[in-house]
């Protein structure tokens, strides 16, 4: 059997909880590109992603919805494959957590460790909040209460089954000290080593008695297994690890990369060789941890209304100006920002006038000067070297910065090829070649050496921007587009008749896009939301109202408060006096984004004690009825102590 050519690469499988983000996509188009890359270098490829679709979560979601967890899922799922679809990821395999094979396999697996000692069932003592449904530590509570709501706990002791997992820490440490490349990026390695193996690993809670949507344990069916122990599994069981037909694990086990981002690391590089290791299965090759994409403001969250929706942005710009800035723009393997402007800017300098007009202006040339036939190159000059020299070292140079996970310096491998044959147009100046008749041959040549060009660029790009590359075959009328036959610089067939075709990137008006986007954006969040409108409260007369007094106040001071997470403690200004107010909008602002702002106070409430602390008035906000949002009322720059009526 040869195993030398087989290429296994994985997406993490996605929780079906919300609609994936630009951040999520990336993670899949970068493994995508990889996938193609091997294909057209003769890899035989298996590219797996899917769904991870079991836990709590799910369950209240669907709960809220009325609907069961497996009608919820179905309809994510399937969004989330037609994501898939618009992306062009060229997945083989789809596994979904929820389907037969793989439960029965996980089941299988957890039964192994469990009658080999590995896994055992313990119970562990701590305090429950039911509202929330979590335990909590005696450390982790507040004041004695609940540190998320505030709410008593009560003293709870709940049965689960143990994995131990310090029995392998030894081992694992070995293995990543004599597989220097196991975990990728090396700074990531070094954070799992010295925060996570070397102070010493517990044994990892491995069921669930609290909810059950999940894998039951086949021998004790109150217990339902350990979300990640489920999702993890899936790697091997959509190989058939488990099952009856083991030819694809055979084939492409070990992985040769499980490509994730950093927040998920410590489970692939912790948990799941310790489970391989108990299996006595071999571990993947590497793990590669990505960084965050983020966008003006931090992390992408539905509150801040700035989550990047990926179909939006396909519509407006191409599936592959999407993929162009995911995988040239993002540095693989730290963070990186995700920014309309610098997006825009990048469409119009790298694709539309490098690429595109290399394209464009070669193709009119061909057809203006020679009819649309490619001329042979009958007429070779030494500037030409330089050019052809480049095109056939640019595939190696490309290869090997794949080879080490370098996305972003393959495509300037790419880009430096496309600049230089804009260059040799300049250089050769085709257009004043043309007003010699006895020049004939050596324009014909140069526009022969572009078209060659173009080919090579349209095989190099493949990978990264596939419709992109078809579009450029296409013109250039090839079909010449094997790997291979980037070895020679004469893969296009002089007498071939090109077909002039769109820009491939018209040239994009940046601020009126700037505009557009900032509408639609605008227009996505308010049909988003689908606000439930309460019914009118009882009438009341404009005596009622006036007993409540609103002022406006300036915001001198805010505090966070130890051990509520929601709460801020916030020093106002009401002209004559100062007052201290609790307010519940820490979600929603950070302590310096609200000092120095104008706020209506309801100032005649009765002062409470919050948490210890006492609030004198109340902070007027309008949110939506799930709290997803929230904004504080802005009375603008009204002196402060003014009256709100
Ligand atoms: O973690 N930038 O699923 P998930 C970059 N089901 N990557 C991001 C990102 C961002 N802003 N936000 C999320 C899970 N991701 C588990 C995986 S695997 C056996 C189980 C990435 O849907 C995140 O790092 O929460 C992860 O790699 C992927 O999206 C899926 O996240
Ligand atoms: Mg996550």
């Amino acid at each position: 059997m040869c195993k030398n050519k087989t290429y296994y690469i994985t997406t993490p499988i996605y929780y079906p909880s919300a609609n994936l983000h630009i951040g999520n996509t990336y993670t899949t188009v970068a493994a995508d590109a990889l996938a193609r890359f091997k294909r057209l270098t003769g890899y035989d490829v298996m590219f797996l992603t899917g769904t991870d679709e079991h836990g709590q979560k799910i369950q209240r979601i669907a709960e809220e919805k009325g609907v069961t967890p497996i009608e919820y899922v179905d309809g994510i799922v399937a969004g989330i494959k037609d994501l898939w679809d618009i992306m062009h990821i060229s997945y083989d395999k789809f596994i979904r957590t929820t389907e037969n094979y793989h439960m029965k396999a996980v089941q299988d697996i957890f039964k192994k460790l469990y009658d080999q000692g590995d896994i055992y069932k313990d119970s562990y003592e701590g305090w429950y909040c039911t509202p929330c449904e979590s335990f909590w530590t005696e450390t982790q509570l507040v004041d004695g209460k609940c540190p998320d709501c505030g709410r008593p706990v009560e003293k709870a002791k709940e049965e689960a089954y143990f994995f131990k997992m310090s029995k392998y820490a030894d081992r694992l440490i070995k293995h990543i000290e004599d597989n220097p490349h196991f975990i990728q990026p090396e700074s990531r390695k070094n954070e799992m080593v010295n925060n996570f193996l070397k102070p010493g690993l517990q044994d990892l809670c491995v069921s669930r008695t609290s909810f059950n949507w999940g894998i039951p344990v086949t021998f004790d069916t109150d217990h339902v297994v350990y979300v990640w122990i489920d999702a993890l599994s899936n790697y091997i069981t959509a190989l058939g690890y488990g099952g009856e037909d083991k030819s694809l694990y055979e084939k492409y086990w070990p992985a040769d990369v499980h490509l994730i981002g950093k927040d998920i690391l410590r489970f692939h590089t912790i948990y799941w060789p310790i489970m391989l290791m108990a299996l006595g299965e071999p571990l993947p090759k590497q793990v590669f941890g990505h960084g965050w994409l983020l966008v003006d403001g931090g992390k992408m969250s539905k509150s801040k209304g700035n989550v990047v929706d990926p179909v939006v942005l396909v519509k407006e710009f191409g599936v592959d100006a999407v993929r162009y800035y995911l995988l040239r723009e993002i540095p693989f393997g730290a963070d990186g920002l995700f920014n309309n402007e610098i997006f825009i800017k990048k469409i119009n300098s790298d694709l539309c006038n490098d690429l595109g007009n290399l394209l464009s202006r070669t193709v009119a040339m061909v057809e203006k000067y020679f009819g649309g036939i490619i001329p042979a190159p009958l007429a070779k000059e030494d500037i030409d070297d330089e050019l052809i020299k480049l095109a056939l070292e640019t595939p190696k140079k490309v290869e090997e910065a794949i080879d080490h996970l370098k996305i972003p310096e393959a495509l300037e491998e790419i880009w430096t090829l496309i600049g230089r044959a804009n260059k040799y147009i300049d250089e050769t100046t085709p257009w004043i070649l043309a007003k010699d008749e006895e020049k004939k041959d050596r324009l014909g040549t140069v526009l022969y050496n572009l078209a060659e060009s173009l080919r090579f660029i349209s095989v190099l790009i493949l990978p990264f921007l596939p419709d992109t590359s078809k579009k450029i075959s296409v013109q250039i009328n090839t079909e010449v587009d094997t790997w291979n036959s980037l070895s020679a610089f004469d893969g296009t067939a002089a007498g071939t008749k090109v077909v002039k075709g769109e820009n491939l990137f018209p040239r994009i008006d940046v601020d009126a896009k700037l505009k557009e986007l900032e509408a639609l954006k605008e227009a996505s969040i308010k049909a988003n939301k689908q606000i439930e409108i309460k019914p009118i409260k009882e009438e009341i007369t404009i005596e009622d109202f006036e007993k409540i007094d609103l002022r406006v106040v300036k915001v001198l001071e805010v505090e966070a408060i130890k051990g509520a997470k929601k709460l801020l403690k916030l020093k106002v200004d009401l002209g004559g006096e100062q007052r201290q107010v609790v307010s519940g909008i820490a979600k929603y602002y950070k302590p310096e984004e609200l000092v120095g702002k104008n706020v209506v106070l309801v100032a005649n409430l009765k002062p409470v004690k919050l948490r210890g602390e006492l609030s004198q008035g109340m902070i007027l906000a309008a949110a939506t009825d799930d709290d997803s949002e929230l904004f504080v009322v802005n009375p603008g720059e009204l002196p402060t102590g003014s009256e709100v009526r």
